[in-house]
């Protein structure tokens, strides 16, 4: 396969609190079987060697595991492939002499740091809120000693496949972070050990994924087939049965019912 020439055309924002605007690159030499960020790579050092400033944007692992990775590409978070992050994605999947459009990942929630780079940090404040298990469950069981249903153990493994890399949001017209929260959410409330916080974990979550901004689910399902891990969207109806139940056992609480649940 020979080298690849194309035309991109990048968002470019100084800082968040400046204006953006798209800008177009020819970028040459680049090789069918490198990555769409290796290509990233060649254009900043073709960039560089003319003394213009390179293109900032998120990367750690390039392994498709870190969840940093964060562009739109051609108008799809994470490029045309689907269950493939944007370091995985390869550019054989393109032809020579594509035109590409790269932006950041866009929501309130997510306000752009410099050129592609966003700051989630409001995906670290819902984790900080309640995703994770702080109730004295002793020490680690002997295996098999704690039965989990093959059913239980796959869902609470499909749900922690969720590498929070923001895609479902951006995919979102409502920017809504429900299928990550429910992600994380669904994790611990399959599990034994999620169970003593379940239902204080949802409310806390839920609580922290409003106060960030992010809009609500209207069941368009852009996330699920944005997200590059498969995330079910019916996590989010688990989410959602779990937040009412927290609901009505605060209520319980209050007027002075035993709370149960
Ligand atoms: S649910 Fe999917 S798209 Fe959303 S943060 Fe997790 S891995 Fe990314
Ligand atoms: S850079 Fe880690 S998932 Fe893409």
């Amino acid at each position: 396969m020979s080298d690849m020439n194309l035309t991109l055309h990048i968002w470019r924002q100084a800082k968040g609190s400046a204006a953006g605007a798209m800008k177009t690159y020819k970028v040459t030499g680049i090789s069918a079987h490198a990555s769409f960020l290796e290509m990233l790579d060649v254009l900043n050092e073709q960039l560089q060697d003319k003394g213009e400033e390179p293109i900032a944007f998120d990367s750690d692992c390039r392994e498709g595991i870190c969840g940093m990775c964060s562009l739109v590409i051609n108008g799809r978070p994470h490029g045309p492939d689907a269950g493939t992050t944007t370091c995985q994605l390869h550019m054989r999947r393109f032809k020579n002499g594509d035109e590409i459009y790269v932006e950041p990942f866009r929501a309130g929630a997510f306000p752009v740091v410099r050129d592609l780079c966003v700051d989630r940090k409001a995906f670290d404040d819902i984790i900080a809120a309640g995703g994770f298990v702080s109730a004295n469950v002793g020490s680690a069981p002997d295996a098999n000693a704690v039965p989990i249903p093959k059913v239980q153990a796959d869902r609470a493994f499909d749900a922690a496949a969720c590498i929070g890399c923001g895609a479902c949001v951006a995919a979102c017209p409502n920017s809504s972070a429900m299928l990550f929260t429910a992600a994380k959410v669904a994790h611990l409330a399959n599990l034994p050990q999620g169970q003593p916080e379940r239902l204080r974990r949802v409310k806390a979550m839920v609580t922290a994924m409003d106060a960030a901004g992010f809009g609500n689910c209207t069941n368009h399902y852009e996330c699920e087939a944005a997200c590059p891990k498969g995330i079910s969207k019916d996590y989010i109806a688990l989410m959602n049965r779990d937040y009412a139940k927290s609901v009505f056992v605060a209520r319980d609480e209050k007027s002075g019912g035993d709370g149960g649940s």
